[in-house]
């Protein structure tokens, strides 16, 4: 069935309810370059402004993903992944798909790069000497057989109406809609195959979403979407207004994830790992504790094989930016706020990120947050440590943190990390 363009930008205008067969036509036709871009530029802008109901997003995902390919995972463990919405230091998928693999589910994490201000998991991995993450359908099959867990990048054909899509909305302002973010992210999730899924939707300065009625609409409409087509689900709320862990940036992440592994690291990024592995577990159907299999060392010994089996050596010394700049505490006293946004802005500054896509990262840049919100500091003390290997970089990063954090003389106790969980 073929339909104007302009008719189907008038209805969503107009602020009526897209009928499927409108959504199968527009989608594909779009993805086929029939529709043009300043089309669909203007319906992204109307969805955005007039929303869509939740039975029309479950069919605009539908479509995306029919516009490439389902991969069918043919692995004898259940299969389950996580997609979280983005945040700063989030580095989660690194511990938690070898220790969800060394508790015998399987992991296909098809994961992204980083753009703006929130690091990808693709950049953190690629700074292991050796690690590749193109890998070919046969061997994502492989690797899921052989060691549980594979992290790598989504294959050109899946969901190639988003691919698309995302690009334009990235340039019409109309990323932050709810229906189309929900839609972008599960027509992904849902071509990759996974039974299950679990999502650690952000809230707060260094997310996408900064408030927590907000979080909890993107979390509705994934959960939502998720169910609509057959898919177990759960979402965690998780606090994002402080960076998670101690390290952000790319080798650094890498190397606080092999410390979690090895049964230590920060606090905050063990249980939010343990946190989303036992919601990963539970919809895998696989009642092992993973806080016992991570003490136990089985997770690090399947992340080195996960390393290995991508052509990177577990065991090779991380890059390190070649210039370091300490900043200290003016004053002594508690420290009650670290931005996660700042300290997300200064990391991608001094090089850990990408202004544009096709930039390259560097692998040793980043920072170390010293003192975490609740510490109590005197003055003089290291509170930030900031690595690059392009030393002009630093003051712009020092811009990005100028209010960046706060000292009193006393400290609100932090809230919980893990705010709400939402199951399907
Ligand atoms: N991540 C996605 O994959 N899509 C969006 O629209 C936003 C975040």
């Amino acid at each position: 069935m073929s339909f104007s363009a302009v008719d189907v930008i008038r209805a969503k205008r107009d602020g009526h309810r897209l009928t499927d067969e409108q959504i199968d036509w527009v989608v594909d036709a779009y993805t086929h370059g029939v529709v043009a871009d300043e089309q669909m530029s203007a319906l992204a802008m109307a969805i955005f402004l007039n929303g869509m109901e939740s039975s029309e997003t479950a069919r605009w995902t539908r479509a995306m993903v029919m516009s490439g390919d389902r991969l069918s995972l043919d692995v004898d463990r259940p299969t389950v992944d996580k997609h979280s919405t983005g945040g700063v230091g989030d580095k989660i998928t690194l511990p938690l798909a070898p220790l969800v693999a060394a508790c015998g589910a399987a992991v296909p994490q098809l994961s992204g790069r980083g753009l703006g201000h929130t690091g990808g998991t693709l950049d953190k991995l690629e700074s292991v000497p050796g690690w590749r993450a193109r890998l070919s359908l046969d061997e994502i099959a492989a690797q899921l057989s052989s060691v549980g867990a594979v992290v790598c990048a989504a294959t050109e054909g899946l969901a190639p109406a988003d691919r698309k899509l995302y690009a334009l909305r990235d340039v019409t302002g109309t990323v932050e809609a709810i229906p189309l973010i929900a839609s972008s992210i599960m027509s992904k999730k849902i071509a990759e195959g996974a039974e299950a899924l679990v999502l650690d939707v952000k809230v707060g300065s260094g997310a996408f979403m900064k408030t927590l009625p907000q979080a909890r609409a993107l979390a509705d409409a994934l959960v939502g979407i998720g169910v609509d087509h057959g898919l177990k689900i759960s979402a965690l709320l998780t606090d994002m207004s402080v960076p998670l862990g101690v390290a952000v940036g790319n080798a650094v992440e890498v190397a606080e994830s092999v410390e979690v592994l090895k049964g230590g690291g920060p606090a905050d990024v063990v249980e939010l790992t343990v946190a989303l592995a036992r919601e990963m577990l539970s919809l895998a159907g696989i009642s092992v504790d993973p806080a016992a299999v991570l003490a136990s060392g089985e997770a690090y010994e399947t992340w080195a094989r996960m390393i290995r089996a991508q052509g990177g050596d577990p065991d090779a010394p991380l890059p390190v930016g070649g210039h370091k700049h300490v900043v200290t505490a003016g004053e002594s006293g508690v420290l009650s706020t670290l931005d996660a946004y700042a300290v997300g802005v200064a990391a991608w500054r001094l090089g850990a990120g990408r202004a544009r896509k096709e930039d390259p990262v560097q692998a040793g840049a980043g920072i170390l947050c010293l003192a975490k919100p609740g510490d109590r500091v005197v003055e003089g003390q290291p509170l930030l440590e900031l690595r690059t290997d392009t030393p002009d970089a630093v003051p712009y990063a020092l811009d990005a943190l100028t209010g960046g954090w706060t000292i009193a003389e006393s400290a609100v106790p932090p809230g919980p990390l893990v705010i709400d969980t939402i199951r399907g």
